[in-house]
């Protein structure tokens, strides 16, 4: 057990049922789930869609739509290639000898397999396959509460930091499950370059590795 004095691992089972929901076999506790599927209640009573760049098979995009499955004139947007990783650039690269080293293609999974796992949100979801940015003109008119971005590389963290940033409500969060990763350089790169040159805009690390970027009202 992780602390035996805290909410989340006394009352383990509450916080692993809807991780099971989605694949049965996950009965331990996870830091970085539990973490998202707190910040996805948190903002699930602002105004706006939610979107997910680099969905894979669909696990986080499924804790994201459960926090607003009863919501009206909602979408929760998937983006992802379904061909895995694109090409990694020297932004990417690795200092640590022991990290594993990104190849183009890597991860790849089929969008018909996300399409299974979240055919309970069917209604709710809209799928955008392909690299990054190239679908993201298709909700250039949408706001949005919460944005989980999770590619791993830097060229794609940036354009998707640059597309969503500006689209965010005030209040609204964006989730880079990368940020921490010594296997993901280009990621905090992205970030730290990006909020650089936001202004009043950081980057609050947390212990589990996740980047997060809370959009000030006055940064609207
Ligand atoms: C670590 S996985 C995402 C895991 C997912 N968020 C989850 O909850 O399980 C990374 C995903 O990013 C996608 N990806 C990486 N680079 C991309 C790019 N340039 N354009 C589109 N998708 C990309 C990959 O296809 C892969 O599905």
């Amino acid at each position: 057990m992780y602390n035996g004095y805290l909410d989340w691992c006394v009352n383990e089972n509450k916080y692993l049922d809807q991780f099971r929901e989605f694949d049965p076999s996950q009965w331990r506790l996870h830091e970085r789930r539990f973490v998202m599927s707190s910040i996805a209640a948190a903002t699930a009573g602002l105004p706006g869609d939610t979107a997910e760049c680099g969905v894979f098979e669909g696990a986080t995009s499924f804790q994201i739509c459960k926090t607003r499955e009863n919501k009206q004139d909602f979408t929760h947007h998937c983006f992802d290639s379904f061909e895995g990783l694109s090409q990694p650039t020297e932004e990417d690269a690795v200092a640590d000898e022991r990290a594993y080293v990104w190849k183009q293609n890597d991860l790849t999974s089929p969008l018909e397999k996300t399409k299974q796992n979240l055919r309970r949100f069917e209604s709710m979801v809209q799928y955008h396959p392909g690299w990054i940015p190239d679908r993201f003109p298709e909700v250039e008119k949408r706001r949005f509460s919460l944005v989980h971005i999770d590619v791993d590389l830097f060229e794609p963290t940036i354009a998707s930091l640059e597309f969503f940033y500006p689209r965010l409500v005030p209040g609204g969060v964006i989730v880079c499950d990368d940020y921490g990763s010594t296997w993901c350089p280009g990621a905090k790169k992205a970030c730290d370059e990006f909020c650089a040159r936001t202004p009043q805009q950081t980057v609050i690390h947390l212990t589990t590795g996740q980047g997060i970027i809370f959009k000030q009202p006055s940064n609207e």
